[in-house]
């Protein structure tokens, strides 16, 4: 009779039958680093059952599955022998404290490399500027070698180990990260795992007719395949190209083919292959080859879109989790201290699949940030009261990641369900928001651009910088004081609720001194096409200067940012991401408490620019009285404490 063997007995075998293969292998660098090698197998041993069930899951069918397997170890070996010792020191420290990233002292910065400081040197610079904002968390956005002219703004990567020589090299990033540390910084970089560039050496053996390589893209002969992947496609850029192929001319032999590759994004970028686990091994090494480098968050770009099957949208497929899972087991053996944010701007049914202390230990935010600026737009906190009570709790041991803006583009990503659950249709809907953040609707304050609009189905995203689209711009250009004030107050409150909400409050740098919207990107061929260079513009130091200067537009907008820091800072209340929301009885007024460690607090804001009421009672329902005011923008008479001025925002933290 044949035994029942469990999958438990299968990781196990292969692992015996594996790690005397890695002894023989790497008898040198035992012998050098016996401790390391300890620690090593004692994480590999802890780890490697729940690896194996994931890779076998993947990648049982292939013949030669066994020797993938045995590469992948081997590479964590190797990257684990290469791991520099004060990493090593940072991993043990991360696994004792693994929830640190939970903590009110929290607060993240995004920057590119060349716009705000020229090339890494000038990042490390700033760094006096970083501890004075009060960052404790850095993404650079992609730094590594791409395309000349168009590339994605850097995520057309043509290799994960070589920074752009524009900017500087590995060896200064890894310093960079080192001093980032001592300031207590973490560096955060993006693993563009989705697709490389045309120009990636993979690429360009795939083009040469390397059979290897070829098998790490999706090359087709004719469009027999391509179209009938595209019946259940969405678009994802359609100024750019219609579909998700792209033509190109393959070697085969002594000839030239026509053919067509996969590329979600654009031409350029061509979709790698992850059900070839050659594809999972090499990625893994270059994931350990940047935590390497002093990398303690990894974001991961795209995520929705890296399992491909016919038949199906090819977008969060099951296949995709099992993925990210892999990988987060790779880093759990091999560079403990490395997290993993998922960039899924998809469904929010979608988004939260991918958080898991096992999956993704962080993610942006992606309905908070879309809903801040829904109720800008409609003066009313429906839909953002209703996500934040239904949709906003997520794994204890994760975080979320929350933004205003980033450098992308808004998308409506909030679900057709919970709209028509408050009565609203969900695309008449997301087309107002449109046509309010492109300034086209009445009593709109707005200065967006549209980006990649769709002819063939309507859809649009916006681009514009946070201070454009909140009003400054227009206020600034087009009326007056009274509505500067309140283009910044919608500046602070939307910042102030991703500071007191839970979870990483995450500054797209720029936003902090009110920068408006950069046009001149009209003119750079390279840029022309892509409206979200409208809110990538270079720094602007002057600007940065008027910073502590009250009478300036930057100086409110900065010193206002700064208090609600001091304030997220100072109250531990604000670790975590425990809430619960408040019914105001006023379709207006955002309310929620948040509780941590004993100790609670209580946030009230008005979306509309007029004054307004609050039930009867509330505060005493709440036991809440003026002594416990700890934040105040806006009006509020703490006297009879009935209305909340407009675009107020209200902080109560009794027992402080
Ligand atoms: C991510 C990036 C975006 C880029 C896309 C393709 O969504 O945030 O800027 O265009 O991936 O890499
Ligand atoms: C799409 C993708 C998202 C990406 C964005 C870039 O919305 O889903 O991942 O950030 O395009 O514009």
């Amino acid at each position: 009779m044949q035994p029942l063997l469990s999958p438990q007995f299968h990781a196990s075998r292969s692992l015996q039958r594996i790690l005397p293969r890695l002894q023989a292998t790497f008898a040198a660098q035992i012998a050098a680093d016996p401790s390391g090698w300890q620690q090593f197998t004692r994480r590999l041993e802890a780890h490697f059952p729940a690896l194996f069930r994931l890779y076998f899951d993947l990648y049982s069918t292939r013949y030669d599955f066994f020797y993938h397997l045995e590469d992948l170890l081997s590479g964590l070996a190797r990257a684990w022998f290469e791991r520099p010792t004060d990493l090593r020191v940072l991993d043990d420290a991360r696994e004792a404290q693994p929830l640190w990233f939970q903590s009110h002292h929290m607060l993240g910065g995004v920057i590119y490399v060349d716009l705000f400081a020229g090339n890494l040197e000038g990042v490390r610079q700033k760094i006096p500027y970083f501890q004075e904002l009060g960052l404790t968390y850095l993404h650079l956005m992609p730094f590594f070698r791409s395309p000349q002219g168009e590339n994605d703004g850097g995520y057309a990567v043509s290799s994960y180990r070589e920074v752009d020589p524009r900017l500087g090299t590995m060896v200064q990033l890894a310093q960079l990260a080192r001093d980032l540390r001592a300031a207590g910084i973490s560096l955060v970089v993006d693993l563009v795992f989705n697709h490389t560039s045309n120009e990636h050496i993979w690429a360009q053996k795939a083009r040469a007719g390397d059979p290897d390589f070829m098998e790490m893209y999706f090359i087709f002969p004719d469009r027999t395949l391509p179209d009938q992947y595209e019946r259940t496609l969405r678009e994802i850029f359609p100024d750019e190209h219609p579909g998700a192929f792209s033509p190109v001319v393959v070697r085969q032999g002594a000839e030239e083919t026509n053919a067509w590759v996969w590329t979600t994004f654009h031409a350029y970028q061509w979709d790698l292959n992850y059900a070839n686990p050659a594809v999972f091994n090499r990625m893994a090494q270059e994931m350990l080859f940047l935590a390497n480098q002093g990398v303690e968050v990894i974001r991961l770009d795209a995520v929705a879109f890296i399992w491909k099957q016919l038949g199906t949208p090819c977008e969060n497929l099951p296949q995709a989790h099992q993925l990210i899972r892999a990988f987060n087991r790779v880093a759990r053996i091999a560079a403990p201290a490395l997290l993993f944010k998922s960039e899924a701007i998809v469904h929010p049914d979608e988004v939260v699949k991918y958080i898991d202390p096992a999956e993704c230990q962080l993610s942006y935010n992606p309905l908070l940030m879309a809903l801040l600026w829904n109720s800008l737009a409609t003066r009313k906190v429906r839909l953002l009261s209703h996500a934040l009570s239904t949709r906003f709790k997520i794994h204890p041991q994760t975080a979320w990641v929350n933004y205003v803006r980033c450098h992308d583009d808004i998308g409506w990503t909030f679900s057709d369900e919970d709209a028509a659950f408050l009565g609203v249709r969900g695309d008449d809907h997301r087309r107002f928001l449109n046509e309010f953040y492109r300034g086209r609707f009445p009593g709109s304050f707005a200065r967006g651009l549209p980006f990649q609009e769709n002819p063939k189905t309507g859809d649009c995203r916006i681009s514009g910088s946070c201070a454009s689209l909140a009003g400054l711009e227009k206020a600034l250009t087009e009326e007056g004081p009274a509505e500067v004030e309140l283009a910044i107050r919608r500046i602070l409150l939307i910042h102030g609720i991703t500071l007191l909400v839970g979870g990483i409050p995450l500054i797209y740098l720029g936003d902090e001194i009110a920068t408006l919207n950069d046009y001149t990107y009209r003119d750079d061929p390279a840029k022309a096409r892509d409206s979200r260079w409208v809110h990538r513009p270079r720094a602007d130091w002057q600007k940065y200067a008027r910073r502590c200067d009250p009478l300036t537009v930057e100086g409110q907008v900065y010193q206002g940012l700064q208090t609600l820091i001091a304030l997220r800072k100072q109250n531990q209340v604000f670790s975590g991401g425990e809430l619960s929301v408040i019914s105001t009885q006023n379709d207006h007024l955002l309310a929620f408490e948040r509780m941590h460690a004993g100790q609670r607090a209580v946030v009230l804001a008005n979306f509309s620019e007029a004054g307004q009421p609050l039930p009867p009672g509330f505060f005493t329902r709440l036991n809440l009285t003026p002594e416990h005011i700890a934040f105040q923008m806006g009006r509020f008479d703490a006297s009879d404490m009935q209305s909340l001025g407009p675009l107020s925002l209200i902080v109560f933290i009794p027992g402080r």
